[in-house]
């Protein structure tokens, strides 16, 4: 996996309760997934008055906890299987009603039964008015969670409040509390790296078989657009490419945990949210975005997939005029240069091949799955061979003189060819289940991936023992 988070295989509860910053909370919970977290909601009732569980829902991948009355759907005990599982407990932001019920041990909510049952370390966050936070009552519970039972206090901040005061009790910055959290972890083991010993995850409406978090963890990189090589100032060569298709791959990878990087070309499709933005306008700029992303500063690699779906220019002209070039009745000819194929130097570059193809350099390890497009009119013969010649593990391709298929339209008709020779043709579907299509492969491919180095590792610790 690549420049795995902080929180990487970690189960975060982030507990929320009633006060105005509650909101952040939503912040909060993209903070940690970024970290590489698998994060429960907990909620108090007064919480869910101030932000809707549906959010949290839709941003965790899982039902939220907000009844500590409620059975999960295979009848286990939400706040019990939650206590037993995570590896901190996060409650932020923390109510004065709330740390007065912790204080005392009132587990009439779920975020307080989940911080009772648990072993966890708990991070404490509270907001609230300045009087509010100054009054002995208060202090004295913040005492009793800090110094009795050992929880890390991240203190309020001084600024202006909600109530219109300026005062010491605005929620602490978020990096802040994320920061504790990883500080209170430490070294532990995780405590329960099977999905089965955690709460359930969200099932995908559309395939319930398939996990929706899939790529939890993993860090794919995107390249949508076309590119716009330079005649002039004013003038380009660029392509009918929106961008579509790769942005519906960046959303439903997003959507399935991914963190996505994002190099976007020419495009006229509005840009994803939630994604890392990476603007390359011309083959050369994409080629820098590229080589900046393989590697991660550790040596590993860089990212764990790369979906190419960018229509990046085959030639470019020779020279690009430095002023703009005057309109003459005699016309004008251009002399092109063809640019590298972007695609087929990465697969060499990743199993550790010179430009010519002979060995050249260390394989990147793990190595990262790559997925080509192919656009094509009047047919899709050639593209077994264009899988081969740039080496990637998928080729997307279809034929863009289809109707309904290709550029400026929301739905494609493609045929996957995979690198163990099979192909599969899909019918016309909309671009993002043609996303999530590419993506299952994707997934699988990574898994299995992971778990032949699992298996090597193994064998490898084994023939060392013996
Ligand atoms: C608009 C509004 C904002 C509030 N903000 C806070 C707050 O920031 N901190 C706090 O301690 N209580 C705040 N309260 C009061 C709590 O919502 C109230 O004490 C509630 O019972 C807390 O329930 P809980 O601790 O179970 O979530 C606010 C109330 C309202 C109506």
């Amino acid at each position: 996996m690549s420049e795995p988070g902080r929180l990487a295989g970690r189960l975060v509860a982030l507990g929320i309760t009633g006060s105005i910053a509650a909101f952040k909370a939503v912040d909060l919970l993209r903070l940690l997934r970024a970290e590489g977290a698998d994060v429960v909601v907990l909620m108090t009732p007064s919480a869910t008055r101030f932000v809707a569980p549906l959010t949290l829902a839709a941003l965790s991948r899982r039902p939220v906890d907000a009844d500590v009355l409620d059975l999960l759907p295979d009848g286990r005990i939400g706040h019990v299987i939650t206590a037993d599982a995570a590896d901190v407990v996060i409650v932020a932001p923390a109510t004065a009603h709330w740390l007065g019920a912790m204080a005392h041990g009132l587990a009439a909510d779920v975020v307080t039964a989940t911080c009772l049952a648990t072993s966890a370390p708990v991070v404490v966050a509270p907001a609230m008015d300045g009087d509010m936070y100054a009054h002995p009552a208060t202090q004295a519970n913040v005492r009793i969670l800090r110094d009795s039972f050992g929880y890390r206090i991240v203190e309020p901040e001084a600024g202006s409040l909600a109530s219109g005061q300026v005062g010491i009790g605005r929620l602490a910055a978020l990096e802040r509390i994320v920061d504790a959290a990883i500080d209170a972890i430490g070294a532990r083991p995780i405590r329960k790296p099977d999905p089965a010993d955690r709460p359930p995850r969200l099932i995908d409406a559309d395939d319930p078989a398939r996990d929706a978090d899939d790529l939890a963890g993993r860090h794919l990189v995107v390249t949508a657009g076309g590119t716009a090589e330079p005649i002039d100032p004013v003038r380009f060569i660029g392509n009918r490419s929106t961008g579509a298709m790769g942005f519906a791959v960046c959303e439903a990878a997003r959507d399935r945990g991914a963190r996505v990087t994002l190099i976007a070309g020419t495009v006229s499709a509005p840009i994803p949210s939630g994604v890392k933005l990476l603007r390359a306008e011309t083959a050369a700029d994409m080629q820098a975005a590229l080589a900046s992303l393989v590697l991660a500063p550790t040596g590993a690699a860089g990212f764990d997939a790369l979906v190419m779906t960018a229509a990046v220019a085959d030639f470019r002209p020779a020279v690009t005029n430095p002023t703009k070039i005057p309109r003459t009745g005699a016309g004008l000819t251009l002399e092109l240069r063809a640019n590298p194929d972007l695609l087929a130097g990465l697969g060499r570059r990743v199993d550790g091949l010179d430009e010519t193809g002979a060995p050249g350099g260390a394989p990147i390890v793990p190595r990262p799955v790559l997925v080509g497009f192919a656009a094509e009119t009047g047919g899709l013969e050639r593209a077994a061979a264009k899988l081969r010649a740039k080496r990637v593990d998928l080729l997307v391709a279809n034929d863009v003189g289809e109707p309904g298929s290709g550029f400026g339209t929301s739905t494609n008709r493609v045929t996957l060819f995979a690198a163990d020779g099979g192909s599969e043709a899909l019918p016309l579907l909309p671009k993002r289940v043609v996303a999530d299509r590419i993506l299952d492969r994707v997934a699988a491919l990574l898994d299995a991936r992971d778990a032949a180095a699992q298996t090597g590792a193994t064998s490898a610790a084994g023939g060392t023992a013996s």
